[in-house]
């Protein structure tokens, strides 16, 4: 009994001692993705002054979700503080007030900072195909913003959020799947039109999954709540007209009655969103595979 016991433990100690080393490996993987430098791309374009160009840039900058990491009025706000670490959208308008045209592009597009590593967390694969025109009158609205006085706590990854990263859970540093050296896509004109609607419905994807299936979020503390289908399976958006479409999006209320829970779902931003981009993305999701809910 003595020596299987005695086994056991050995086989114990060896197990943990495995259990450290993928640890450490998985630490250092992670650490050699956030010292990656990406090459320098410069993108040129002017920034807007007029009144309702700015006010383009506020309305995009709310229904693209920019203010839910670094708040409407653009200081920031920590936007997670939990086991796997603590994450903050930055002050933009502070850490934008020097930017010029290929600052903004390479923060928002690229996901990168000025000495060419990768930002964390800022969702770049999903803004990588903003037009000029978009990206500017963004830029030009944080600009006119006030000077805001708050210094949301600093980013620190703990080791959970480096083990999910390299999981694949969620990106820490999505410039890793960004591409560099190509040219980025070509935005299809606003029409309502499944192809517009495809380049917008990219910002769904973060929370309902690359295939727009829903289901928990992997690696998000559960105050997420669970994103819902939005194929047309028949646990997902089926039984839905267009107009039930854009009543949820925009007042946060579906078919049946439930109001949506605005700190789960961000109809506050959709609720800013045109007609067109809404019917585009409507016309998308007619497009896109069905399937059951959580196959995300
Ligand atoms: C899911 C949260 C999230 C969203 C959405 C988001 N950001 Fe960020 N953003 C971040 C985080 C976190 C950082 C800081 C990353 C770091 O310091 O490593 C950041 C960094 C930045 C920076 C770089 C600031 C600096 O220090 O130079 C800019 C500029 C920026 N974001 C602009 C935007 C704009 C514009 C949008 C909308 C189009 C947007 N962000 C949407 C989380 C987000
Ligand atoms: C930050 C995460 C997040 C993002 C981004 C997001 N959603 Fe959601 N969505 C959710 C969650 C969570 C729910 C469930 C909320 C609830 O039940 O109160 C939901 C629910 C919905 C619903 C209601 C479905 C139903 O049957 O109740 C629709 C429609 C929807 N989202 C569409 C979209 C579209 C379209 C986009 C992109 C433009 C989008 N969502 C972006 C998290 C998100």
């Amino acid at each position: 009994m003595k020596r299987i016991m005695k086994r056991v433990g050995v086989g114990l100690g060896v197990l943990v001692g495995l259990l450290l080393v993928a640890l450490g490996a998985a630490y250092a993987a992670s650490l050699s993705k956030e010292g990656r430098v990406y090459p320098a791309r410069t993108d040129d374009f002017e920034l807007p002054t007029a009144p309702e160009q700015l006010a383009e840039g506020e309305r995009l900058y709310i229904s693209r979700g920019c203010g839910d990491c670094h708040a409407e009025d653009g200081g920031g706000r920590t936007i997670l503080d939990d086991a796997p670490g603590r994450i903050s959208g930055p002050n933009l308008t502070r850490a934008t007030a020097s930017y010029v045209a290929a600052d903004w592009s390479r923060s928002v597009r690229y996901g990168l900072r000025a000495d060419g590593t990768a930002l964390i967390f800022m969702p770049s694969h999903e803004y990588f195909a903003m037009p000029d025109h978009e990206l500017a009158a963004i830029a030009a609205h944080v600009r006119a913003l006030p000077v805001v006085d708050r210094t949301p706590p600093p980013n620190e990854i703990r080791l959970l959020g480096r083990v999910i990263d390299l999981a694949g859970g969620f990106d820490l540093f999505p410039a890793a799947r960004i591409d560099h050296e190509g040219a980025r896509p070509d935005v299809p004109e606003p029409a309502p039109t499944a192809e517009y609607g495809a380049f917008l419905a990219v910002m769904c994807t973060g929370c309902h999954g690359a295939q727009l299936s829903g289901g928990p979020i992997p690696g998000a503390p559960p105050e997420l709540g669970n994103p819902r289908n939005l194929t047309m399976h028949e646990t997902g958006l089926a039984s839905w007209t267009g107009e039930d479409f854009r009543r949820a999006m925009r007042e946060g209320i579906t078919p049946d009655g439930r109001n949506l829970n605005p700190d789960q779902m961000p109809w506050r931003n959709s609720a800013r969103m045109t007609d067109v981009e809404l019917d585009a993305i409507w016309a998308y999701l007619q497009t896109v595979p069905h399937v059951t809910e959580g196959s995300r």
